[in-house]
């Protein structure tokens, strides 16, 4: 591999501001030193997410990670839009001097690629179009954004940008370069990915990647277990997190990531690979279809009472 080159990133875009876009722009902005806007349809989605980023500001601060002075220049460089940034689902519209987006919406094959191939039309190249998404083929992405007549310009542009939950807390970035990503943005995304202060992994753009090809059929079996009576909940996790020293248990993490997105992600790796090892659990989409996601949703394999 040629040598690391700087990600240049002047300024920076994040499409969806649930808990993984937020996190994203808190260490664009505190650790790339990136100025970053944060886009989201919903006004009440926004104001949360930034609600919550002053908090995470003022406890790196209170726990002495940062200087008063450096959270302030952080908070300085986040702002936020209406809509998806290309003029869908709000009024604002990314600036043409953004050079890289991090998309973070939900992961659903025709939003995403409605996304990418408006992002393709309306940021010319050499912008970055990074993508957040846990599974979805990147190659498909980098199709949508594909433009008539420029040489796969378009399409060479776009990355896998992967970020972990908690983005502050976890240290790894997974890149994807799809089929079509030219070496330039391959380099400027790991190097965009480093300036976040992570250690990168790099995969080839296959169902799940690295992370969750392993992690979503490990927390599938365990809810697969849950709903065969093998186990209580409780016992499942215990023998994880004594028994293998996970920090959580697999039910607990899939209530931290979210059920609804674990069952997207192994959704993606049934139907990609048509493999039956990968079926989701009944149990799994019950859950989902009853609106228990896990802690963001109050309620998933565990209870989270609102403070
Ligand atoms: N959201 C945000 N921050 C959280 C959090 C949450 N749900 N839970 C804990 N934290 C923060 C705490 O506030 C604390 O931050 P500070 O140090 O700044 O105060 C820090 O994490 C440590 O918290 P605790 O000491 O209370 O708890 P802990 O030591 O048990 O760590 C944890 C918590 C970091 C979440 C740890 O349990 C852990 O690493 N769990 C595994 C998480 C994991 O596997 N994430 C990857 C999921 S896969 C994914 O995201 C990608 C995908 O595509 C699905």
């Amino acid at each position: 591999m040629s040598a690391p080159v700087a990600h240049a990133v002047k300024k920076a875009a994040v499409i969806g501001a649930g808990q993984m876009g937020l996190g994203i722009a808190y260490v664009s902005a505190l650790h790339a030193k990136v100025p970053t806007t944060i886009y989201d349809p919903s006004d009440k989605v926004l104001s949360k997410a930034l609600t919550h980023l002053d908090k995470l500001l003022e406890r790196d601060v209170s726990k002495g990670r940062f200087s008063k002075e450096d959270a302030t220049a952080a908070r300085e460089r986040v702002t936020s839009g209406r809509g998806d940034g290309t003029g869908e689902g709000g009024p604002d519209v990314l600036a043409k001097d953004t050079d890289l987006i991090v998309e973070a919406i939900p992961e659903n094959v025709p939003m995403k690629t409605g996304l990418f191939s408006r992002l393709g039309e309306i940021l010319p190249p050499p912008a970055i179009l990074g993508s957040n998404t846990s599974s979805i083929s990147l190659t498909r992405l980098a199709a949508a954004a594909g433009q008539p007549g420029d040489n796969g310009a378009s399409s060479g542009r776009v990355v896998g940008i992967h970020f972990f939950n908690p983005v502050p807390q976890m240290k790894l970035c997974e890149i994807i370069p799809a089929l079509q990503t030219n070496e330039e943005t391959l380099q400027r995304a790991r190097a965009f990915g480093q300036a976040c202060g992570k250690t990168l992994a790099q995969s080839a753009d296959t169902p799940g990647f690295i992370a969750n090809a392993i992690l979503m059929p490990m927390i599938n079996e365990a809810v697969m277990l849950l709903e065969k009576g093998v186990a209580t909940k409780e016992d499942i996790d215990t023998t994880f997190k004594l028994g293998m020293g996970h920090p959580m248990g697999p039910l607990t993490l899939a209530d931290l990531i979210g059920l609804d997105t674990c069952l997207a992600i192994q959704k993606v790796l049934f139907t990609e690979t048509g493999d039956s090892k990968y079926r989701p659990a009944t149990l799994l989409q019950k859950y989902v279809d009853a609106g228990w996601y896990g802690s963001k949703s109050g309620k998933g394999f565990y209870d989270y009472p609102r403070k």
